[in-house]
């Protein structure tokens, strides 16, 4: 708990994005992540290789790199990503401690504080009179960019979107809302031109005590990912993370979503 709190005095997060739920649920995962370590540390070594291949198909010229979800960038291969860029942007919306440990230590590394939805500041807009439209164009003139990661995100953009949603507007169509978000953050890969990876959960299993699937969760509301590059299994909740030795895997798959290619 009081690590909690520490983590969560250490992050930087803009207030209405606070107010809204954004630190609170970085500080979750952050939590999580350092009681998890152990079962987590497969998926982000699997992410950081991902993420190392394509590298390989930055262009010669690039100067920039831009992680969207970055949060305390345990996926990242840090190393390689700063001995390559001259310029790094760890975009979310919510900085916790460690990546802003790692901004003070190297100048390459720039903060940036984005909503990628595109629909969190109108959904805190007592004005806002209807639902807002999700919309991306996040890094879409930055000169010299050479590769774009969205990191594990995909699957959480929609999350704190739909509790206001529900709140202010329970009447709305909360899975369309929710695809919405998906697809935008999807569509957003055609405003670049170099490698754009995303790493993100298509399937969320329930497993019981005894090993069995009680549920199979679609975390992407029915929509797909286009085919990737490799799949793996993610202990996101290990047996003695949840209560009566239940557990939880998320099914990750890295696909490639460069404009070219597709
Ligand atoms: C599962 S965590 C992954 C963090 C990081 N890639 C890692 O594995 O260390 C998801 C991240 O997405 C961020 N996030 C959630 N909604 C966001 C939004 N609308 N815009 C930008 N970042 C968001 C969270 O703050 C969190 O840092």
């Amino acid at each position: 708990m009081i690590r909690e709190i520490l983590i969560s005095l250490g992050t930087r997060c803009a207030p209405a994005f606070r107010q809204m739920g954004y630190r609170y649920a970085a500080v979750a995962c952050v939590g999580r992540a350092g009681r998890c370590a152990r079962a987590w540390a497969p998926h982000q070594a699997k992410s950081r290789e991902q993420i190392t291949q394509a590298l390989a198909d930055v262009p010669a010229h690039a100067e920039a790199a831009a992680i969207f979800g970055s949060g305390p960038c345990l996926d990242l291969p840090m190393d390689l990503l700063l001995q390559r860029f001259r310029r790094l942007y760890l975009v979310d919306v919510a900085h916790p401690p460690a990546a802003r440990r790692l901004a003070r230590r190297n100048p390459a590394i720039r903060l940036v504080d984005r909503d990628l939805t595109g629909v969190a500041a109108a959904l805190h807009d007592p004005g806002q009179e209807q639902p807002p439209t999700p919309d991306n164009d996040a890094f879409a003139d930055e000169p010299g960019l050479g590769l774009v990661v969205s990191a594990n995100l995909v699957s959480q953009l929609p999350l704190v979107p739909l509790r206001h949603l529900r709140k202010r507007w329970p009447a709305s169509d909360m899975t369309t809302f929710a695809r919405d978000i998906i697809q935008a953050h999807l569509d957003h890969r055609r405003r670049f031109n170099c490698p754009t990876l995303l790493i993100g959960d298509i399937e969320r299993r329930i497993v019981t005590p005894d090993g069995r699937t009680h549920a199979i969760e679609d975390p992407l509301f029915g929509l797909s990912l286009p085919a990737g590059i490799v799949e793996w299994d993610w202990s996101v909740a290990p047996v003695g993370e949840m209560p009566g030795g239940w557990s939880i895997v998320n099914r990750v798959r890295a696909v490639r979503l460069d404009s070219d290619r597709h």
